[in-house]
């Protein structure tokens, strides 16, 4: 089934919704089931939505945390997705569960003590409640990029080389099976860079291993897309 693609004005006014969309579904996650489990996404894009999040009353002790995505770095890298997320957010440390790139050797060693921990955590049919991604320029998203093996994966969560966008560190990603386990997907793209990408997922053209976010479907779940004018044609 294809995306809800949605058009906002601005970056500010996309991130604002996704704030509003990310609140109701903490809100009815932690009534209906004691906790709010979700992916955050990383790169730029998500700046502004943790900037607004932060601003908002939410018990972040009643959510858990993991990451659709990181590279394999300390979280005091300025690569690490991670570490952009702790600095903007109040994230409760005993529910947030960064990817263990300091205490493995390799990211495939990285990848199953992630996909050890998030069974710990959620049990062993991992479903999110919400999962935030972003769009790469080339089509990826999370650390799924064209052409590598990390696309058809049948695992929880694997690695993957870089792909040709920077920065050129390894990575440790969720994959499309446990992306689309989730009960809501949320997407934010914005800006120009993005729209040729957005045109041919709208159109739904292309193959997943040369357009990724392609093979993002939710199974039995939601999936939206934000986007600005910028990004939309
Ligand atoms: C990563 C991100 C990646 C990101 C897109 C968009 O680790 O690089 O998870 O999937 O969401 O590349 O990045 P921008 O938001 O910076 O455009």
């Amino acid at each position: 089934m294809q995306p809800t693609f949605l058009t906002f004005p601005d970056p500010d006014a996309a991130a604002s919704d996704a704030a509003a969309r990310f609140c109701s579904l903490a809100e009815t996650a932690i009534a209906e089931r004691g906790r709010f489990v979700v992916a955050l996404a990383g790169g730029s894009t998500p700046e502004r939505l943790y900037k607004i999040l932060a601003t908002r009353t939410l018990d972040w002790a009643q959510i858990t945390v993991f990451f659709s995505d990181d590279r394999f770095v300390a979280p005091t890298s300025r690569y690490s997705n991670a570490g952009m997320a702790l600095r903007l957010l109040p994230l409760s440390p005993r529910t947030t569960f960064p990817v263990p790139a300091e205490t493995t050797l390799d990211t495939a060693e990285c990848a199953a003590q992630y996909e050890h921990e998030l069974i710990a955590v959620l049990g062993p049919e991992p479903r999110f409640d919400l999962i935030l991604l972003g769009l790469g320029d080339d089509g990826h998203t999370a650390s799924l990029f064209p052409g590598k093996a990390a696309l058809t994966a049948t695992s929880w969560v694997t690695h993957s080389t870089p792909g040709v966008l920077p920065p050129p560190v390894e990575r440790v990603t969720f994959t499309f099976k446990l992306i689309n386990a989730a009960r809501n997907v949320l997407f934010l793209a914005t800006g120009a860079n993005k729209k040729e990408k957005v045109a041919l997922w709208r159109a739904g053209s292309g193959m997943v291993n040369t357009l990724p976010v392609l093979g993002v479907a939710p199974t039995d779940g939601t999936c939206t897309v934000l986007l600005d004018e910028a990004a939309s044609s």
